[in-house]
């Protein structure tokens, strides 16, 4: 059993400072079990604990971990400069409480992108020696050919990294589109193995990491999800 005062709660789950925290309590905007309690001295048992602030219901969370369907033309930068930050698309508490994407996209990628203040789970999601397999989705400008693939398949050398860098696997899903899955998680890596191979990137999505896909989730573009357990069990790598 961990018992926090009502005060450090609301703290701990990103409603402002300790003093802001005090204040909405003494207001009366804090209620739990529908008892309002206006005394931030007041301790409670967080497990499983909900309460209820500005009439809207919150569980508390040790540790937050999302996924967001990422649109376009948000940047994943914490201190964004051409576009407004994915942090903009979510509930302010999740700013409070220091949420950080898992990896980055570009401001152009879309789909899904993991966020969390649990910086254990961030480091381990996306640590190199973890090999988390990454799904994209690229539009290409140029034709999918059996040549691009196999180049993707066999490793293309981009400027600026010692070794080839290959696709797990990479397959055409049309005319103009290919599925590939990378280990690693470079710099614009789609991006430039296609430049590398001859090709160019027109639009790219993630749709899954591990094996958690995004359609799964049913989100809208710009809409988010708390991940549970079983979810954040498909966040591994293929040979787990
Ligand atoms: N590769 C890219 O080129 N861009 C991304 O956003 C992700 C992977």
């Amino acid at each position: 059993m961990s018992k926090l005062s009502l005060d450090r709660i609301l703290q701990s789950q990103g409603f402002g400072t300790r003093k802001y925290c005090r204040s909405l309590i003494e207001d009366g905007e804090v209620s739990i079990a529908g008892e309002v309690i206006d005394d931030y001295r007041a301790s409670f048992d967080t497990t499983d604990l909900t309460f209820t602030i500005f009439e809207e219901d919150w569980l508390y969370r040790e540790h937050v971990y999302i996924v967001l369907n990422k649109p376009a033309n948000f940047e994943c930068s914490r201190k964004p400069s051409h576009h407004p930050g994915v942090l903009t698309l979510l509930p302010e508490q999740f700013t409070w409480r220091e949420l950080q994407p898992v990896g980055r996209l570009d401001h152009d990628t879309t789909g899904m992108l993991l966020m969390s203040d649990d910086g254990a789970f961030i480091h381990a999601q996306s640590s190199p020696k973890r090999h988390v397999p990454k799904v994209y989705v690229a539009t290409t400008h140029d034709p999918v050919t059996p040549e691009l693939v196999a180049q993707l398949l066999a490793g293309v050398q981009l400027h600026d990294e010692p070794a080839p860098l290959a696709a797990q696997t990479c397959r055409k899903l049309d005319t103009h589109a290919l599925e590939i899955v990378l280990e690693q998680g470079k710099y614009h890596q789609v991006k430039r193995m296609l430049a590398a191979a001859g090709n160019h990137c027109s639009a790219l999505r993630r749709v899954a990491i591990g094996e958690l896909m995004l359609d799964s989730l049913h989100l809208e573009e710009g809409e988010w999800a708390y991940l549970d357990a079983s979810q954040l069990a498909l966040l591994k790598p293929s040979n787990d």
